[in-house]
């Protein structure tokens, strides 16, 4: 039971590299760019895909080849200066001072990066803090949450430093951590560091990748796995590493209270009832305000129908996608139209406006407007019996 405590984090950003599993391919790329000098990153991704933890396990990697990195967390009270004191305020400057005399020896004091800002934090400040640092050895700074900086007049602060940085050719390396959205946007407002400017997109998980973090953790459990279980908590995750680790720790449990070492698939069963129980408040509730209805409607079999439907990797999906998932799951073919009132009423705020829609008529497009919320829905579809495990994607 410790074991399995430790094994899986489902709740916070994985930071060690014995919990991470897959995306060597993001990795490989974060240490290329870091080698060029004057490229910088953007990482982004849907929220829960794991852009946190690669950037914290990335970190830990580049320190141990000899690289300085730090990392800071936008917020929204934050704006430029802010939060470059936080991210310089991770780096440790040595200075070495002569003493006075012939005998005096040298002394070393080390402070916090951030006192080489003065008060007031400009791009050209930041450059000069910045080739302080990098004196002796490379550095990464990785800006997470990017989007979550409110400041406008911040973010062009920020592609100037970016643009300054590559012109001087400064051997710091930043690394912006975002939604999709808030990252295309910046691009989009400065061409000129488009050049300057790596993107990196996190997909969802594939489920090899999943599949990885399954046994990786079962592993360190001292434990095992049936292949069919860990097939039913890889399709029940939809690519969402949050719900791989939840699924797997919550089976474990429930094989080891009945005395067994071997995870079944009967112990996923449970698990998905345990994770239903123990899902966020605020995605419980958006089900339940896309659902409800006095009359018998068929939303909580639309939005199943969403949850299941093929989405490219930003998330997103059409009506005709949802056609086929809900058809299966009623029983009898529908046509697009039956329910496109439906995928309208559930991106609006009277339905808790769960979905996101772009565009209208033939080329609208909807997306979870938070990405937790569909395996959510796929579970409760699953324990509900409205559809089986296999018939996940
Ligand atoms: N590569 C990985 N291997 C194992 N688990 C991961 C991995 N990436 C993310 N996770 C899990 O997914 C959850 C969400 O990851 P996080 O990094 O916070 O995503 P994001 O920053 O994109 O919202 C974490 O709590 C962690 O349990
Ligand atoms: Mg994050």
């Amino acid at each position: 039971m410790r074991l399995v405590g430790e094994a899986f984090r489902p709740a916070a950003p994985i930071d060690r590299r014995s919990l991470f599993s897959g995306r060597s391919e993001q990795i490989s790329e974060l240490f290329s760019i870091a080698a060029q000098p004057g490229q910088h990153a953007v990482i982004y991704g849907e929220r829960g895909v794991g852009k946190t933890s690669l950037a914290a396990v990335t970190a830990e990697m580049l320190q141990s080849a000899n690289m300085l990195a730090a990392r800071a967390t936008c917020d929204v009270s934050d704006d430029f200066g802010s939060v470059w004191r936080k991210a310089l305020d991770e780096i440790r400057v040595h200075t070495t001072t002569q003493g006075l005399g012939f005998t005096a020896g040298t002394k070393e004091t080390s402070h916090s990066a951030a006192g080489l800002l003065a008060d007031e934090v400009t791009p050209h400040a930041v450059r000069g803090a910045l080739e302080r640092v990098s004196a002796q050895r490379d550095v990464v700074i990785f800006i997470d949450e990017f989007d979550r900086l409110q400041d406008s007049a911040g973010r062009v602060l920020f592609a100037d430093t970016i643009k300054m940085l590559s012109d001087r050719v400064v051997r710091v390396t930043i690394g912006l951590i975002g939604v999709a959205d808030s990252v295309s946007e910046l691009v989009r407002e400065h061409r000129s560091i488009e050049r300057a400017l790596a993107q990196i997109h996190m997909p969802r998980m594939t489920r090899n990748e999943l599949a990885e973090i399954v046994t990786r953790g079962i592993d360190a459990s001292q434990m095992t796995i049936r292949p069919e279980a860990v097939r039913k908590i890889t399709a029940l995750s939809q690519g969402l590493p949050h719900y791989t680790q939840l699924l797997t720790q919550l089976a474990a449990q429930a094989a080891l209270t009945q005395r067994r070492i071997a995870v079944a698939g009967r112990d996923v069963d449970v698990a998905v009832g345990r994770a239903l129980d123990r899902a966020q408040q605020s995605v419980v509730e958006a089900y339940q305000e896309a659902t409800t209805d006095t009359r018998r409607s068929i939303y909580p079999q639309v939005l199943l129908a969403c949850a299941l439907a093929p989405e490219n990797d930003f998330g997103l999906f059409t009506p005709s996608d949802v056609r086929e998932p809900l058809s299966r799951i009623l029983g009898k073919p529908y046509k697009t139209a039956a329910f496109a009132r439906h995928l309208d009423e559930l991106s609006q705020e009277s339905r808790g406006e769960v979905l996101q829609k772009y565009g209208t008529g033939r080329t609208s497009r909807y997306r979870f407007l938070n990405p937790l919320l569909q395996p959510y829905v796929a579970m409760r579809g699953v324990s509900e019996g409205l559809v089986r495990v296999q018939d996940l994607r």
